[in-house]
């Protein structure tokens, strides 16, 4: 019965791993995913989550009951304060309801079903590019995805103009997706004057932000700073959702742990939207994971944990921002044509190289480095012992 079945193409981001595990090549680089590794390559355990596993482990009173539909209480509440602020007037007055979810992704795609069942408006903008699993996201939700303007390949930065063209010309009441910081795949950021003009352009047109944060920490090295453009919306007072996820700042990709928030105008309207959101989760998955969020909740309520997580979080941005001065220097060193400044000026995990498909296959098939089709590379995964290696494969593939 299932003969007709046609097999799918792989996931042109996951995908990038499976092909370069097939690679027998010893000096093979996997610069696809966005994922941490050390100066060695090796996947990154924090210390601190270490110590807050361990804590669990000796703790005998834990027991692997279901949690909650909305998850685990105290990690929602500490997950809100960590982007909105502790001294957040939205929390004070319990104007937001904050569920766990599965990470960033089931963040994104519990609020694009609840949209989907309770918004008026049924269109949700996305950058152009954005993130590939977006508009599949979204998509399956019941939502209907258009994009706006965000990348322009001529500057290799913001195209401000089109972003306010487009955002000015969508219908009264469009979700917009925003990245909070860390823009993936550009690696590019409005500033925060840039910001505030987007804040001022969506309120009157009533258009409703639905943040992804899945950096925070990663763009600036400081928590609060890289949470400062969803703060700015909700500052104001309207309404907003936030999907946030632990994978990448506390390096727990595999634990599935991140939040959903929505911010209303008032706590009554909070925990309305927070029953419905129940029955969009109950027949999803039921209830989320419990493993991930008591690590989160135990380095978040914890002043010393949390400080240590900062410190190591810092020390994971600054590798990052060293490999891209590592990189452009070695392009420099080869007299690599064209203008790599970009490598330096953009935030986060990601490079977008400006590299085309073309490039990029003689890159995976003459050097074994795997990066997605786009262009982007994720410099998480390089280290001072490959960059030369990326540098030769770079040069030859703009050079031939
Ligand atoms: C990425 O963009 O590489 C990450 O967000 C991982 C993923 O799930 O695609």
């Amino acid at each position: 019965v299932f003969s007709h079945v046609v097999r799918a193409p792989e996931d042109p981001i996951l995908g990038v791993t499976v092909a370069y595990n097939k690679d027998p090549s010893p000096v093979k680089l996997n610069l696809g995913v966005g994922a941490y590794r050390t100066e060695e390559g090796k996947p990154l355990v924090l210390n601190v989550v270490r110590k807050a596993e361990q804590q669990l482990v000796n703790d005998r009173s834990r027991v692997k009951e279901y949690l909650p539909i909305v998850g685990l209480a105290e990690f929602n509440k500490l997950s809100a304060k960590l982007i909105f602020g502790a001294d957040s007037p939205a929390i004070q007055s319990n104007r937001v309801t904050t569920v766990q979810c599965l990470s960033g992704t089931g963040s994104l795609r519990v609020g694009g079903e609840f949209l989907a069942r309770h918004y008026h408006q049924q269109i949700i903008y996305i950058p152009l590019p954005t993130w590939g699993n977006h508009p599949k996201v979204f998509t399956l939700a019941g939502l209907s995805v258009k994009t706006y303007r965000y990348y322009d390949p001529a500057t290799r930065g913001l195209d401000f103009k089109g972003l306010m063209e487009d955002l000015g010309s969508a219908p009264s009441g469009a979700v917009v997706l925003l990245h909070a910081c860390a823009h993936n795949p550009t690696g590019v950021d409005p500033s925060l004057q840039q910001w505030e003009q987007i804040r001022q352009l969506m309120r009157s047109k009533k258009l409703l932000p639905f943040f992804d944060s899945a950096y925070q920490g990663f763009a600036s090295g400081s928590l609060d700073k890289d949470a400062q453009s969803v703060r700015i919306f909700v500052a104001d007072g309207g309404e907003c959702l936030v999907a946030q996820s632990y994978a990448k700042n506390m390096g727990l990709y595999g634990e599935r742990v991140g939040a959903l928030s929505i911010v209303c105008k008032t706590a009554d309207v909070a925990g309305k939207v927070e029953s419905q959101l129940k029955l969009v989760i109950r027949p999803m998955y039921s209830n989320p994971p419990i493993h991930g969020a008591s690590i989160v909740a135990a380095i978040l309520r914890d002043r010393n944990l949390y400080n240590e997580w900062t410190i190591e979080l810092k020390a994971m941005a600054d590798r990052i921002i060293s490999m891209r001065h590592q990189l452009s220097d070695a392009l420099r060193a080869r007299g690599t044509p064209g203008d790599w400044s970009h490598i330096i000026k953009q935030i986060g995990m990601f490079t977008f190289t400006g590299l085309n498909a073309k490039q990029v296959a003689f890159m995976t098939k003459e050097y074994h480095i795997y990066m997605t089709a786009d262009g982007r590379i994720s410099m998480a995964g390089l280290s001072s012992r490959t960059v030369p290696h990326l540098a030769d494969a770079i040069h030859a593939a703009v050079t031939r």
